[in-house]
């Protein structure tokens, strides 16, 4: 049997007082354990965790240790020639459609067949392709095609290109709630992305939710290739809807222009939202409505993002969207040490926080920090009923690493908090509840360490 001592738990859990006794004891409990190992220790060991259990200091919790960062997963699909589809991924477009996105080395036909049954494509529609230029890197073709009327909660199978060696097929999101949302920010591309990406892979999800950071491709053009082999198992089946994060900015002496491969590669529906920009924009999906704000552009109150942005929410209706979710990268709230004091937190919020509470939003999603972290109810630092959750899902398994340091005391808004790789799901229920967990990447196992039922703002009559 082995029982592990949960540092980062047992840390975030104590006060000062008991921190410094705390810290003693451990360090001569692992000082022991390095020069001991035998079966004397082990019982010692015991001994240990009984003494601190019965003192109530410790909590003891299934064994995990704070893992190290893995390296990035090159992963270039061979089996595929000049003019096969690769990378795809699909967002959705309007209340009935959907954009299927691909690249082909060579040019192919920008064509999407579709139906419901395997092989057999009843529809087909055409759409547009662009192409981008980087340093010395030349993308490949882009397609954008943009397909429906598609019926809800419906499987359609689609190949690419015309090409029939590849059959790829997605669920369409439901019409009404409920709807459950996979959400993971930072993601990257290493063995534990692809972990991450197996336990989204196996929950009931209908849409993920990304709030920035996706492939870490950091200026090397060829690793938004890797990410899009990478992703497109998941990203084919159902809509991943991103916004961005400051990986994805990409500008330097010899390519100024921001978000070149972002926008080329993950354009999603701005104009459907009246957003002039890729970079913010709206969407509606069930009974959520889901706003995307930009962290690394504009966000002032004479801004295009902030007047969009207040326009956007003026025009919600709560009767068809009982929810308002929001993503955003540079989070507003955040405990931990990393990324303390950022413009785009600091300014951001002063600009903007007004307006999400004015507009009861419900959730914001952020990433960045490498860790994850739920505050409660909060307005202006302080916890407020008619405010807003703020949950920081910030390391889906990008190669940076986890932010392990903590600022203490842990603040009072601050409810959960622990550095570690995974993702969380968001399951709205019905117009007044929805279930919140964080599953947490252990080892890879996919382990629930935090989950909270969510009230919707407009199912209160006093927010
Ligand atoms: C690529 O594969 C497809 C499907 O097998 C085939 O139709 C096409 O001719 C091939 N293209 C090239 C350039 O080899
Ligand atoms: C596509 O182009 C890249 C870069 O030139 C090359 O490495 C890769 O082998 C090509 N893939 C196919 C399937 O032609
Ligand atoms: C798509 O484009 C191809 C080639 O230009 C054309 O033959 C076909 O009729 C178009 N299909 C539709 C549905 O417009
Ligand atoms: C698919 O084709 C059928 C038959 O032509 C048509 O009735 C239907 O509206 C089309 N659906 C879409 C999504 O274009
Ligand atoms: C990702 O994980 C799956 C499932 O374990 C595995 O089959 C696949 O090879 C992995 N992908 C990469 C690129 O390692
Ligand atoms: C977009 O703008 C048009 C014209 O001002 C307006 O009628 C429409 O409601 C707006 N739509 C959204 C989703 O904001
Ligand atoms: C936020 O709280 C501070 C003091 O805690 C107060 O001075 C300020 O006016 C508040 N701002 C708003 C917009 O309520
Ligand atoms: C909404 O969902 C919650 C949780 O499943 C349930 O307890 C509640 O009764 C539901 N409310 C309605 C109106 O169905
Ligand atoms: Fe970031």
């Amino acid at each position: 049997m082995k029982v592990k001592i949960n540092l980062t738990y047992i840390l975030t859990h104590l006060s000062k007082h008991h921190f410094i006794v705390f810290h003693f004891l451990y360090s001569l409990y692992a000082y022991l354990n390095v020069y001991f190992i035998t079966m004397a220790i082990q019982g010692l060991h015991f001994l240990f965790v009984f003494i601190f259990t019965s003192l109530g200091i410790l909590h003891t919790v299934s064994s995990y240790n704070r893992p190290l960062p893995r390296k990035d997963i090159i992963y270039l699909a061979e089996d595929l020639n000049s003019t096969s589809p690769q990378q795809v991924h699909i967002s959705v477009y309007g209340e009935d459609e959907m954009r299927i996105s691909w690249i082909t080395n060579n040019s192919a036909p920008a064509t999407v067949d579709y139906g419901t049954s395997p092989g057999v494509y009843t529809n087909s529609t055409n759409g547009s392709t662009s192409s981008y230029n980087y340093g010395s890197y030349q993308s490949g073709e882009i397609y954008d095609v943009v397909i429906g009327p598609l019926q809800p909660n419906t499987i359609y199978y689609y190949r690419c290109s015309s090409n029939s060696d590849r059959e790829f097929n997605f669920k369409t999101p439901p019409a009404q709630l409920p709807i459950n949302f996979a959400v993971s920010g930072d993601l990257g591309q290493t063995d534990w992305t692809n972990s991450t990406l197996n336990h989204i892979s196996n929950s009931n999800y209908d849409m993920l939710i990304l709030p920035g950071d996706l492939s870490y491709a950091d200026t090397e053009q060829d690793r938004w290739d890797s990410f899009g082999h990478l992703v497109e198992p998941l990203a084919s089946q159902r809509p991943w809807m991103v916004t961005q994060g400051n990986h994805e900015i990409e500008s330097t002496s010899y390519h100024p222009e921001p978000f070149t491969a972002y926008n080329a590669r993950w354009r999603m529906p701005f104009e459907d939202s009246n957003s002039t920009s890729n970079l913010y924009y709206s969407f509606d999906v069930a009974g959520v409505h889901v706003v995307m704000l930009g962290s690394y552009t504009d966000f002032d109150s004479n801004s295009d993002q902030y007047i969009w942005l207040q326009a956007d929410l003026g025009i919600v209706d709560r009767s068809k969207t009982p929810w308002i979710v929001v993503l955003l990268h540079a989070p507003w709230y955040n405990s931990n040490k990393a990324h303390q004091g950022e413009y785009q937190s600091v300014d951001m919020k002063a600009s903007m926080e007004g307006l999400l509470y004015q507009a009861r939003v419900d959730v914001v999603f952020a990433g960045h920090v490498h860790a994850y972290e739920r505050f409660t109810r909060v307005y202006n630092d302080t916890a407020d009923n008619c405010g807003l959750v703020y949950i920081t899902i910030g390391d889906g398994g990008n190669r940076e690493g986890l932010a392990t340091k903590y600022i203490y005391p842990q603040p009072e808004i601050s409810l959960f908090r622990e550095a570690s790789f995974g993702h969380g799901q968001f399951e709205v229920m019905n117009a007044t509840h929805a279930l919140w967990t964080w599953h947490r990447n252990e080892d890879d196992e996919s382990v629930v360490a935090d989950s909270t039922w969510l009230m919707s703002h407009s199912s209160d009559p006093d927010c």
